[in-house]
């Protein structure tokens, strides 16, 4: 298990940064986000604005006919809920219409019903056209309680568009669409805003720019996906900088292959004598250096992900570079994925802005949720709908939070593709807080973090519970934790201020001996009868290092008869059984890298109040919360760490 500890604990994936954007006080509604939804072909420019009650839209498309934008549930046009619009060419005179969309599968045209809502929720504000665009803006409820519609929510919005050069025969007759595009948005979040107040101060003398690029990264047409390893050295501060934004740089044309980027700040161990700055470090092969870069960079000062746009600390915070820091080396972590075979050589990377005009709180990012990225997750092939769950104990919160707490303004969630919804929960005295963030409708091809504004706050005490749902019915075999795609992760990256002293990881895994324990191994002879102690601290000891015996592991799960009553009992040992926790506080002791496990303790489910009138709302059109949940949730009761 060793490997595990000093590994396991840093290696993270993680990305952009932006997000969530509650507004406090009732404010009219402005057009103040802007996108174009379809970079390439640039046919959609949206641009929205919302207040705590409304979402107002303004759609330009490239057709003098119908334009349409939905809410889907997946990206996929079955359930969508949606605005369709046209100008009419004789008249001029706009129409807007509430739909929804059925669209059974396998897809024909004849079977797809686009039916008008009984209730018209969306309402006209103005539209036209002139000689090759039309223009229609609306003004519809962010929760409409209507089961024909869905709700603008914090989550991920999974948005369709399409259109057709001529405009409906009749207002009922609508013929099949000749172009159409998906595009995933964070619409309540700060990353589209056109004109921020944070984006607009980081300019003047006290600014300048910091950029940490790979240098020229060679990915061949046989490489599909490759993580890349480079460090970067700082220069000299002479003075204490924040950090404010993060922007990525994307090298044009290798917008597909980049799929996301990491950079930690190392420790003096990696110095300018470390044998290699530049490597292919990728997962699926052992590699020391790989492994000495993670222990020793952990302090993770930017992300980009897919999708994601320039990020902003809020005018309050910064992340901190301190004179200590110069010429210390930042690790850039990268990982292209490359479907199509591309050959292609990339000099990508995390473009910072840092000041001398410091911001009065010292900011930092915290890491929770499954922190074994490894063998002990494990998600059976064929399941609907599967939970890994991980929790950061109230003893770590306990043990290294400042009294008034820490400040969160960002959350990254991050899961892979066969990850389905995502939740953060936040408990307090046994008692469960609203989430500090979710996503019901995740996109492994967006990642964005959920601005926090304004900021949740997280006391000692307080316990945080993630879990992941997938659903794992196109697998055929056990998907096992790890870096790659098609491997799994459920990880949060919560920035938060003040960081003093910092909490690095708080976070948790289910004990290999636990699922050891359930399903045996190929190492007994015969194969899957239950290890001896001796046995079983061999496995868990050269299971991280010696890849005949991976490869023979893997193969026994995934020919495991995973029977109904081992699978009931494989989820609850995520669920209820004895967890193992990590609580890693870089600042308060550098060196603490140990676990202990603990029984967790019962806790009552958080329901999101609805704001809709008894009946709630039928439908499946509503934000659900997560009363679907019927596992019993547990925390932690007793904790013991390393530096207690
Ligand atoms: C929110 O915006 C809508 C649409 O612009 C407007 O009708 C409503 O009055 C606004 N609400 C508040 C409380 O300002
Ligand atoms: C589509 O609409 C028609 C007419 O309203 C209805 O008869 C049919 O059942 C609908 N199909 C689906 C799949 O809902
Ligand atoms: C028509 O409207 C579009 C979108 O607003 C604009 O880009 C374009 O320049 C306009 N064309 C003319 C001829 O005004
Ligand atoms: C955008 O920013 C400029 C400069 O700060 C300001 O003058 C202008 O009013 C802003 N516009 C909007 C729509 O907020
Ligand atoms: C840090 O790097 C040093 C030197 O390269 C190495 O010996 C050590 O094992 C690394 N630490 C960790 C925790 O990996
Ligand atoms: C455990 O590993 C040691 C060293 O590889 C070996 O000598 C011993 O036989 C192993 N024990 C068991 C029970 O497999
Ligand atoms: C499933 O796992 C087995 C054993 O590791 C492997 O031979 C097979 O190719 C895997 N199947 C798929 C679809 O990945």
């Amino acid at each position: 298990m060793l490997f595990t500890m000093t590994s396991f604990l840093f290696m993270l994936l993680l990305f952009g940064c932006s997000g969530l954007h509650t507004v406090t006080a009732d404010t009219p509604t402005a057009l103040d986000h802007e996108v174009l939804l379809d970079p390439v072909e640039q046919n959609f420019f949206l641009r929205w604005g919302f207040n705590t009650t409304h979402m107002d839209f303004e759609i330009t498309a490239k057709t003098l006919g119908w334009l349409a934008v939905g809410i889907s549930p997946n990206g996929g046009m079955n359930a969508a809920d949606v605005l369709l619009a046209w100008v009419d060419d004789k008249t001029g005179i706009p129409t807007v219409q509430d739909r929804w969309l059925i669209a059974p599968k396998p897809y024909s045209p004849r079977t797809v019903n686009l039916s008008l809502d009984s209730t018209q929720d969306w309402v006209l504000v103005t539209g036209s056209q002139n000689a090759t665009h039309t223009t229609v803006r609306a003004v519809r409820k962010l929760v409409t309680c209507d089961t024909q519609d869905r709700s603008f929510t914090a989550d991920t919005t999974r948005l369709i568009f399409s259109m057709h050069p001529q405009d409906p025969a009749t207002p009922t007759s609508i013929t099949k669409h000749t172009y159409r595009g998906t595009r995933s948005l964070l619409m309540l979040s700060e990353s589209y805003l056109v004109n921020s107040s944070a984006i607009n101060s980081d300019t003047g003398p006290e600014f300048s720019n910091l950029d940490l690029l790979a240098d020229r990264v060679s990915i061949s047409t046989e490489t599909r996906t490759m993580y890349f390893c480079s460090l970067i050295k700082l220069p000299t501060f002479t003075r204490k900088h924040h950090i404010v934004t993060t922007r990525p740089v994307i090298n044009r044309g290798n917008e597909g292959v980049v799929h996301h980027m990491l950079a930690y700040i190392c420790n003096d161990k990696i110095d300018d004598n470390f044998p290699d700055k530049a490597f292919d470090c990728s997962f699926d092969q052992l590699n020391p250096l790989r492994d000495q870069v993670m222990g020793n960079c952990t302090a993770i000062i930017a992300t980009f992900g897919i999708g994601s746009e320039p990020s902003h600390y809020p005018p309050e915070a910064g992340y901190p570079l301190t004179p200590e820091l110069s010429g210390r080396y930042v690790f850039l972590e990268s990982h292209y994925d490359n479907p199509e075979g591309k050959s292609v050589i990339d000099s990508s990377g995390i473009a910072l802005t840092i000041t001398t005009k410091l911001r009065p709180h010292d900011a930092a990012i915290m890491m929770t949720g499954y922190s074994d990225i490894t063998f002990s997750m494990m998600i059976p092939p064929q399941m609907q709908d599967f939970v890994t769950y991980s929790r950061c104990s109230k003893d770590c919160t306990g043990a290294i939070l400042p009294p008034t707490g820490i400040n969160v303004i960002k959350v990254f969630l991050h899961t892979h593709t066969i990850g389905q919804r995502i939740y953060l929960r936040h408990i307090r005295g046994g008692k469960e807080l609203p989430p500090l963030a979710k996503d019901e409708t995740y996109d492994f091809d967006y990642q964005e973090s959920q601005t926090i504004n304004p900021p949740k706050v997280i006391l000692p005490g307080d316990e945080l519970i993630q879990h992941c749902h997938y659903n794992s019915m196109s697998r055929r075999n056990v998907t096992f934790g790890g870096w790659g795609t098609p491997e799994e992760m459920c990880m949060s990256f919560v920035t938060y201020y003040p960081a003093n002293p910092v909490i690095d990881l708080c976070s948790s895994f289910a004990p290999m001996e636990t699922v050891l324990a359930l399903t045996g191994t190929p190492f007994t002879s015969p194969p899957g009868i239950p290890l001896t102690p001796e046995q079983m601290k061999n496995v868990t000891e050269e299971l991280w290092v010696n890849v005949p015996m991976i490869n023979q592991y893997k193969a026994y799960m995934s020919a495991y008869n995973w029977t109904p009553e081992k699978l009931t009992a494989l989820q609850s040992i995520y669920t209820d059984a004895d967890y193992a926790a990590m609580c890693v506080s870089t600042s308060t002791n550098p060196d603490a890298q140990e676990y202990s496990v603990v029984p967790p303790n019962k806790y009552t489910v958080y329901h999101e109040p609805s704001v809709c009138a008894d009946p709630a709302p039928k439908g499946t059109a509503t934000t659900s919360g997560y009363s679907g949940v019927m596992f019993i949730l547990y925390a932690s009761a007793l904790l013991t760490m390393s530096y207690h």
